[in-house]
């Protein structure tokens, strides 16, 4: 009895052993020699690899890579900020259980292997800040689990491959700063749990698929600064959680959408230079979360009931910036208590038909840096302000 017991735990113990001996095997046979294959092909200026990536070292222990808790596998691997040079290795396509890879700002160049297809397990994808280029390959649809992929300032070209639809699981999408071309695809609207879309900075042309609006989730769309064209939705309404919407120079028409009040979490709203017409809503009043406001550079027109429209930001404390500038015919005087405004850091007022005279509040605003009032047709004297920038000239 006692000696079959024994004989069990040897069974155990060789088991055991086993296991162990193969998952070491694995990992000396895929993960190290990858690893090192990476470290050969780049430049490591800062020696940051040199003394850790050894083969007397467990992979595990090496600089920037973590191991799963599970398997003695690479699974995280965080090289970021290293100035590390050169291509990406195909080999790192071994790295069969690699959940996250943050490569950001360094200096990888040349476009991405078609090995990294194969690594499934990927859940966060950082190449932001390197020099990429070539195409986003189609295979990026292979990588069905990936919830974050941030690509952002490298020098990508091509189109936003329709195949990125298959990321359905995808909260995070960073493509800002790059020379992607095409249309946003329709297929934006398989994210169903998108929480953030970066595309600004790129040469995209077409209209935004109004279905972008039905994603619930979405917390911030920026397409600032491409080619995008057509009118604006008459109604946003469905994505309630919007906190920052950023439209800016692109070649839209038509006018802000009249219920863009019923976002009501909305931080940030940037309509710059995007060729507006009509007037500004009323509804604007109950964006009392708003930190920045910019609709410069268009053509539109206040209310006359809406002359003091900055007074409904004034008790909130979360108001730090207020944009308003350009061509906007905005016209009549500066609101008395414009100093109930005690966080705003940024005043544009500038070429506007603003008359009267600027209030003395405007001293008490301890935070402003930033105050634009030139171009306007304002009188008296200006005072003493501790202002970092200050344009003030008008025209009589
Ligand atoms: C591993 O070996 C290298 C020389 O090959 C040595 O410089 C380094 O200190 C060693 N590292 C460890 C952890 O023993
Ligand atoms: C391989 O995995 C085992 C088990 O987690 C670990 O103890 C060992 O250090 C690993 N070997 C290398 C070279 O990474
Ligand atoms: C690692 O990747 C290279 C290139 O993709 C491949 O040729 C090689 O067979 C792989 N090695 C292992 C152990 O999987
Ligand atoms: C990657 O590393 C950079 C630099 O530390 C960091 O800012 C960024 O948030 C990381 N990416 C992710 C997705 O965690
Ligand atoms: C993009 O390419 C241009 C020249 O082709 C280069 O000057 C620029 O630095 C590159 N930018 C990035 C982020 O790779
Ligand atoms: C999409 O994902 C499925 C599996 O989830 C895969 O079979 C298919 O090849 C993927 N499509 C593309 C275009 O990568
Ligand atoms: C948005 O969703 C609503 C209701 O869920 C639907 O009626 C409408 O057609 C959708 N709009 C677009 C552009 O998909
Ligand atoms: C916006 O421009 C498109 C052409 O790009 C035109 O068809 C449409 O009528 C314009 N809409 C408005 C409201 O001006
Ligand atoms: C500005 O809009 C008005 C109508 O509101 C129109 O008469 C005028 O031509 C527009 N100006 C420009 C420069 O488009
Ligand atoms: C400001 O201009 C409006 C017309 O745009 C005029 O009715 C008003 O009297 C002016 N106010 C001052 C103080 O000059
Ligand atoms: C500055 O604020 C104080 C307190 O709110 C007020 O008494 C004072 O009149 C304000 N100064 C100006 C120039 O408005």
């Amino acid at each position: 009895m006692t000696k079959f017991h024994f004989l069990l735990s040897d069974l155990m113990f060789i088991r055991n052993f086993m296991v162990s001996y193969a998952m070491i095997v694995r990992n000396l046979t895929t993960d190290q020699p990858a690893l090192l294959a990476f470290k050969h092909q780049i430049i490591d200026p800062q020696n940051i690899l040199a003394n850790s990536w050894t083969t007397n070292n467990s992979v595990c222990n090496w600089v920037g890579v973590s191991c799963a808790a599970k398997h003695p596998r690479v699974g995280v691997l965080d090289l970021f900020n290293m100035g590390l040079t050169g291509t990406i290795p195909p080999q790192l396509g071994n790295l069969s259980f690699l959940v996250s890879r943050n490569l950001s700002h360094n200096n990888f160049h040349d476009h991405f292997p078609r090995e990294l297809g194969r690594l499934s397990r990927l859940k966060l994808i950082d190449l932001s800040f390197n020099f990429l280029n070539g195409e986003i390959p189609s295979w990026f649809g292979r990588l069905d689990k990936v919830l974050h992929l941030n690509l952002r300032n490298n020098n990508l070209t091509g189109v936003i491959p329709p195949s990125i639809a298959n990321l359905s699981n995808l909260e995070n999408l960073d493509l800002n700063h790059n020379l992607i071309h095409g249309n946003i695809p329709h297929e934006i609207s398989k994210f169903l749990n998108l929480k953030i879309l970066r595309l600004a900075s790129n040469q995209l042309s077409g209209s935004i698929p109004a279905v972008i609006y039905n994603i619930s989730s979405l917390r911030m769309i920026s397409v600032a600064s491409n080619n995008l064209f057509g009118s604006l939705p008459k109604h946003i309404c469905e994505c309630k959680n919007l906190q920052g919407l950023q439209l800016s120079t692109n070649r839209f028409n038509g006018s802000i959408p009249r219920n863009i009040g019923s976002l009501t979490k909305l931080r940030t709203l940037f309509l710059y230079d995007i060729n507006l017409e009509g007037e500004i809503p009323q509804d604007i009043r109950n964006l009392q979360k708003l930190e920045i406001f910019d609709v410069g550079r268009n053509n539109l027109s206040v209310d006359a009931s809406l002359i003091n429209f900055l007074v409904p930001f004034t008790s909130n404390v979360y108001v730090i910036i207020f944009l308003i500038s350009g061509d906007l015919t905005f016209a009549g005087q500066i609101p008395l208590r414009i100093d109930e405004c005690m966080n705003l850091q940024k005043l544009y007022l500038d070429d506007n038909r603003l008359n009267g005279s600027i209030p003395k509040s405007i001293g008490n605003l301890t935070r402003l840096t930033y105050l634009y009032l030139g171009e306007n047709n304002l009188k008296g004297k200006t005072f003493a302000f501790d202002i970092f920038f200050l344009s003030v000239n008008n025209r009589d």
